[in-house]
C-alpha cells in the first residue's frame, strides 16, 4: 500500500543520523574510526556481569559482550538480538521478518507514540475499540483528540459496527481514520479477544478503506486457558497493512522497557528515524539480558515457561471470579476473560465509578480503577476494572466484599 497520503506532516521532516548512519561502518573488522562520538569502552564502569535466570540458567556478560552492552548500538536493535526475535516471531506467529521489519522499543508504549508521532496531525483521528487502554489514548492525545470509538462485546470490537462507521463517513464525505488500533487478545481493560471472524473482517475493512492497522498485543501470551493461539493480524494480512507491537512485559521483565514494532519495511523505516531522535536506541545492557535470556533457552522453553507463569493468573483469575459470583450483585455484569490481567464490571446505569473510588475507596480500602479513564469521551462513568493479575490469594474475598459494599453505598446515594 502507498502509506505517504496517511504519513503526518511532521514525518516528511525525519532524516537519517549523519553518524549513526556510518554505525554498521564503524563496526566493519579492520575499519580505522575517526567517525562517531563513542566514549571509549576502556572508561566503562562495569567488568562483568553474573546473570542467574529464574529457570536455573545462568550465564556471563563480561569482556567484548560487556562492551557491547555498555556502549552505544545501532537503532533497530542489538546485532546478537535480532535473529532471537526472528526466530522467535516466525515460531510464534508463523510469520518471517526481515531484517529490517523490526524495531526494538523502549517497551510497547513507544510504538504506540511512535505510530502517533509518524501519522496524526491535529485533524486525524483514529479508530479503536472502547472502552480503550488509557496509555494509548494518552499517546494519541499528544497528537489529536479525534477519536472514532467502536464498541466492543465478549468477541472484541464490533467490527460491523466500525464498518457502518465508516461507511456513513464515507458517504458524507467525511474524513476516515488513519489507523484503526486494536488489542487483539486480553483486551486491556476488557478482557476480551477479537474472533478470527472478526481478524478477517478487520483486515477487510482496513483494505476497503485504505486504512493501517495498529497491532498492539502484549497479552498474547498471557493465556489462562489451554487453548491454541489466533492468528495476529499481521500473519492474516496480505497487503502490508498492519504494524504490529510486541512486548516483553508481561512475559519476562517490565522494567527493562523492552519490546518490538514489526511491520512494513518503510513504516519501520519511519519508525527507526523517529527512534534516532528520539533516544537512540532501546538501552544495550537491557537487549544483552534478553539475548543472554534466548541464547539459553529454546523458544519452546520460554514459552513453556510463560505457560507456567500464567497458572498464577489463572489461579488469581479464577479466585477473583469466585469472589465476585459470592459477593457482588446481580446487576453487576462481567465476561470471564480467557487472556490477559483484567476483570471488567459493568455496574446499573446512573452509577459514577469516579465518585464511587473517591468516596469510599480510602474509606473501604479497595481500590478498582474508574471506567472514564478508558474513554474518548470520559463516559463509561459506570464500569470499572479490576486486574487480579498482583492480588494476593488471600486477600480476594475481602476485596470483593469491600467492592460490594462500595456498590451499595453508590446505589443508596444514587
Ligand atoms: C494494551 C497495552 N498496550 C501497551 C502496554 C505497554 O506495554 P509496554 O510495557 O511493553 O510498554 C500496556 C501495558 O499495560 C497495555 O496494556
Amino acid at each position: 500500500m502507498n502509506i505517504h497520503p496517511l504519513l503526518a506532516g511532521r514525518t516528511g521532516g525525519l532524516k537519517p543520523s549523519p553518524i549513526r548512519k556510518l554505525n554498521p561502518l564503524m563496526r566493519m573488522p579492520g575499519m580505522i574510526s575517526l567517525g562517531g562520538g563513542y566514549p571509549n569502552a576502556q572508561t566503562f564502569a562495569f567488568e562483568s556481569l553474573d546473570v542467574v535466570f529464574k529457570s536455573g540458567r545462568n550465564f556471563e556478560i563480561r569482556d567484548k559482550a560487556m562492551d557491547l552492552a555498555c556502549q552505544y548500538g545501532p537503532t533497530g536493535a542489538h546485532a546478537d538480538l535480532k535473529p532471537h526475535i526472528i526466530k522467535w516471531h516466525a515460531a510464534k506467529d508463523g510469520v518471517e521478518l526481515k531484517d529490517e521489519q523490526i524495531q526494538v522499543l523502549n517497551g510497547a508504549q513507544e510504538g504506540l507514540h511512535t505510530m502517533a508521532y509518524l501519522f496524526l496531525d491535529q485533524n486525524d483521528s483514529v479508530a479503536l475499540s472502547e472502552p480503550a487502554y488509557p496509555g494509548a489514548l494518552g499517546a494519541f492525545r499528544a497528537f489529536t483528540e479525534r477519536f472514532i470509538p467502536v464498541p466492543l462485546d465478549a468477541q472484541g470490537m464490533i467490527t460491523a459496527e466500525l464498518e457502518r462507521i465508516l461507511g456513513k463517513r464515507k458517504t458524507r464525505g467525511e474524513s476516515l481514520p488513519k489507523f484503526i488500533y486494536e488489542v487483539p487478545n486480553g483486551h486491556n481493560p476488557a478482557g476480551v479477544s477479537l474472533s478470527l471472524e472478526r481478524r478477517s473482517h478487520l483486515l477487510q475493512i482496513a483494505s476497503r478503506y485504505d486504512l493501517l492497522i495498529l497491532e498492539d498485543d502484549p497479552y498474547q501470551l498471557v493465556q489462562l486457558e489451554e487453548r491454541d493461539l489466533l492468528p495476529t493480524l499481521q500473519s492474516l494480512d496480505r497487503e502490508g497493512r498492519v504494524v504490529r507491537l510486541d512486548s516483553f512485559s508481561k512475559i519476562f521483565a517490565p522494567g527493562l522497557r523492552l519490546g518490538y514494532a514489526s511491520g512494513p519495511v518503510e513504516i519501520i523505516g519511519y519508525f527507526q528515524l523517529y527512534k534516532q531522535g528520539a533516544n537512540l536506541h532501546t538501552s544495550a545492557m537491557d537487549q544483552a539480558l534478553l539475548t543472554g535470556f534466548f541464547a539459553n533457552h529454546t523458544d519452546e522453553e520460554f514459552r513453556a515457561l510463560i505457560r507456567e507463569n500464567c497458572r498464577i493468573y489463572r489461579r488469581n483469575r479464577d479466585a477473583v471470579v469466585a469472589a465476585a459470583r459470592k459477593h457482588l450483585p446481580d446487576d453487576v455484569r462481567y465476561h470471564v476473560p480467557a487472556e490477559g490481567m483484567f476483570l471488567w464490571f459493568e455496574m446499573p446505569a446512573g452509577f459514577d465509578a469516579d465518585r464511587m473510588v473517591e468516596s469510599d475507596g480510602l474509606d473501604l480500602g479497595v481500590l478498582l480503577v474508574p471506567g472514564s479513564g478508558f474513554s474518548t469521551t470520559a463516559g463509561l462513568k459506570n464500569y470499572m476494572r479490576a486486574s487480579f493479575s498482583m492480588i494476593a490469594p488471600e486477600q480476594v474475598e475481602e476485596g470483593m466484599i469491600r467492592f460490594a459494599r462500595m456498590i451499595e453505598r453508590e446505589r443508596k446515594r444514587r
